[in-house]
């Protein structure tokens, strides 16, 4: 009998909400609490996290574009990322995090820039037509803490100059996309502090882990 087993495949988790909700502040802390499962982790982020898509990004929040453009460039950056990371990465056992994955196309392109949502439908049916997150933390807060935060700490890139109607948009379309997918997402309260939403990640994750 042939001994080298195939390893358990490994969850896909997703980070998704609004510029300024506080998802990449938690990456760090739930990438901890995964490893302390025993568990390898690969933790990435879209647009990007491979060489090619890391090019991309840097044109994707720098240069203005027509809006469909974006849209092919966010698949683009994204069908690169699925190839080189995540599904190696889950095929090798691994939990692959990604700070945002096609939720966030669904936001921003179609609820943020208003294209249509059956191309954000075909792009997804046509990049990954059989793979999905695990589990998507939504972190989300009202606008205006949103704005508060993004102020406070950093220089603004292209999506972050956006005026508060888009994120309103964006931000409908995120909840729209939560309510649609409910055995997936879990909505986590990012008005609290760092430590309760912490708290309410521990729970979300420990019952999943
Ligand atoms: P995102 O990745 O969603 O754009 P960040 O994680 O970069 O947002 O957070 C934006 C800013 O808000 C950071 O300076 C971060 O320290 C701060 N922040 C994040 N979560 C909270 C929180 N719960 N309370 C107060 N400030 C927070
Ligand atoms: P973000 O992930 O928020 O990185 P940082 O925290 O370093 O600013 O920035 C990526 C931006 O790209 C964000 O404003 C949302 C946008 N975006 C889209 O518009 N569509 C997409 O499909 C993805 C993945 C991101």
């Amino acid at each position: 009998m042939n001994s080298v087993q195939t390893p358990v495949r490994g969850k896909f988790i997703t980070f998704e909400g609004i510029d300024g909700a506080g998802k990449s502040t938690h990456i760090g802390f739930v990438t901890e609490l995964i490893k302390s499962h025993g568990k390898t982790v690969v933790a990435s982020r879209e647009p990007g996290g491979t060489p090619l898509g890391e090019r991309l990004r840097d044109l994707l929040l720098h240069e203005t574009m027509h809006l469909e453009t974006e849209a092919l460039l966010m698949f683009a950056s994204r069908r690169e990322h699925i190839a080189q990371v995540i599904e190696p990465g889950l095929a090798s056992g691994a939990w692959v995090l990604s700070d945002r994955f096609s939720d966030a196309s669904f936001a921003y392109q179609s609820g943020g820039r208003g294209l249509d949502r059956a191309r954000m439908e075909a792009l997804e049916a046509w990049v990954h037509p059989h793979l999905q997150p695990d589990l998507t933390l939504l972190f989300d807060v009202p606008l205006d803490v949103a704005r508060e935060r993004l102020d406070a700490t950093r220089t603004l890139d292209k999506f972050e100059q956006e005026q508060g109607a888009f994120f309103a948009r964006c931000r409908a379309e995120y909840l729209r996309r939560a309510a649609q997918f409910p055995d997936r997402f879990i909505v986590v309260d990012s008005t609290r502090s760092i430590e309760a939403t912490q708290q309410t990640l521990r729970e979300a994750l420990e019952k999943f882990l």
